[in-house]
């Protein structure tokens, strides 16, 4: 027997940007489905990585999802780039009279379906989704339920925010790859390490190694990344090896301790061509993908999220349509301001493998005009703290 649900709005997937619009829909009085395919202890035991920014913390405790006492001890007021052996800081709230804070997707996550569940709508989990439909009185997401069965959701309006492998794309844009994008001939090797801190904030590093990026996750385990090749395999080198590339890249001496995760990170720059078909609308993971060295990639999910979420509530509240007609070009303002900045710092602290001595010269002048210029900075930083979002209306 097939199981057969209605909502208003039927949201895939319980990432960070399907639970924050279920949960500003129903501080409107819209009511969601939340479906997605894995269970809860997977969604949230996945580490990830995560810079928000300000106003996105914002929402988060404004609306009740996240305490003040429990995301203050994760802001950040800098990051440095070190090149060329020196050291250079961008001090934000200086800067730009922001910050940011680390708070990784994995704990946003946590929080959020806490939320849901406290607010009496638990996501559907275990529940696939194969594809989108037009059903009789609407979008349909039709798929396979946690015993097997099949299911049907009949909805006024489909949210696609089911990641980077979206199948709600296919609906909207014809394909599951149509759109815009971007490959980098490099990836990073990254590491999960029992040790304390190696420095306060995140050092981003260009050397004429490559990349490195030191981060943090708490008190006891750090995070820390150097470029590699995308298909390098991840058991091909030794701890001792990982811990010389990792220092070659800061100017600090490193905490070393016991690595327990390896991986590599391919990545790509990706904007989808459509984020909107009839009543089916993309957002985050699913609408573009960011490279990872300008940590956009979890605030562009909430500034989708805050657009869709004010195009539903004046459609259900007035009937018109016309902010979900400009939904693609409201959303695609930040998400393609956030695709060049992420591209721009990539490309600047990441040696491309053919790189000759004229690029490697002319990287370390780029730097050098971003951090010994009040305005250079300034541009860094407006970038990293963010652009202002425009959709305020989540309250
Ligand atoms: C991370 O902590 O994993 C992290 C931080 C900043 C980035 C990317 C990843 O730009």
């Amino acid at each position: 027997m097939t199981q057969k649900l209605r909502t208003q709005v039927g949201i895939v997937g319980s990432g960070p940007a399907g639970l924050l619009l279920a949960h500003l829909l129903q501080r409107a009085g819209i009511d969601s489905i939340v479906i997605d395919p894995r269970t809860r202890e997977d969604i949230e035991g996945t580490v990830k990585a995560g810079i928000l920014e300000s106003p996105a913390v914002e929402v988060l405790v404004e609306t009740g999802v996240s305490t003040r006492e429990r995301v203050e001890p994760m802001k950040h007021d800098g990051v440095e780039f070190h090149f060329d052996g020196q050291a250079h800081r961008f001090d934000f709230p200086k800067l730009t009279g922001k910050s940011v804070y680390l708070f990784p997707q994995h704990e946003v996550l946590k929080d959020q379906i806490a939320a849901r569940i406290r607010d009496g709508v638990s996501p559907l989990f275990g529940y696939t989704a194969e594809k989108v439909v037009d059903g009789p009185n609407g979008p349909m997401i039709v798929g396979k339920n946690d015993t097997g069965e099949a299911f049907e959701i009949e909805a006024d309006f489909v949210v696609g925010a089911d990641g980077s492998a979206s199948i709600t794309r296919e609906y909207v844009t014809g394909s599951k790859t149509s759109g815009f994008f971007r490959e980098y001939p490099f990836g990073w090797y990254g590491i999960l390490v029992e040790a304390p801190p190696s420095s306060e904030e995140l050092i981003y590093s260009r050397s004429d190694d490559g990349f490195v990026l030191i981060s943090t996750r708490d008190e006891h385990i750090q995070r820390m990344y150097f470029q590699c090749d995308p298909n390098m395999d991840v058991n091909s080198v030794s701890d001792e090896q990982i811990w010389d590339k990792l220092q070659a890249g800061v100017t600090s001496e490193l905490k070393r301790g016991n690595i327990f995760r390896k991986d590599v990170l391919k990545f790509r720059s990706y904007v989808h061509n459509s984020l909107r078909k009839n009543r089916v609308l993309l957002a985050g993971d699913a609408a573009h993908t960011v490279p990872p060295t300008g940590a956009k990639g979890l605030n562009l999910a909430v500034s989708d999220v805050l657009w869709a979420n004010r195009a539903l509530r004046e459609f259900y509240r007035t009937g018109s349509e016309h902010l979900l007609d400009s939904y693609q070009e409201d959303a695609y303002k930040r998400i393609w301001k956030a695709a060049h900045y992420s591209y721009m710092m990539t490309t600047m602290l990441h040696l491309a493998p053919e790189a000759s001595e004229f690029d490697k010269q002319r990287q370390i002048a780029e730097l050098y005009m971003y951090t010994q210029s009040e305005a250079g900075q300034k541009f860094i930083a407006e970038g990293y703290v963010g652009w202002e979002y425009g959709a305020d209306d989540w309250r």
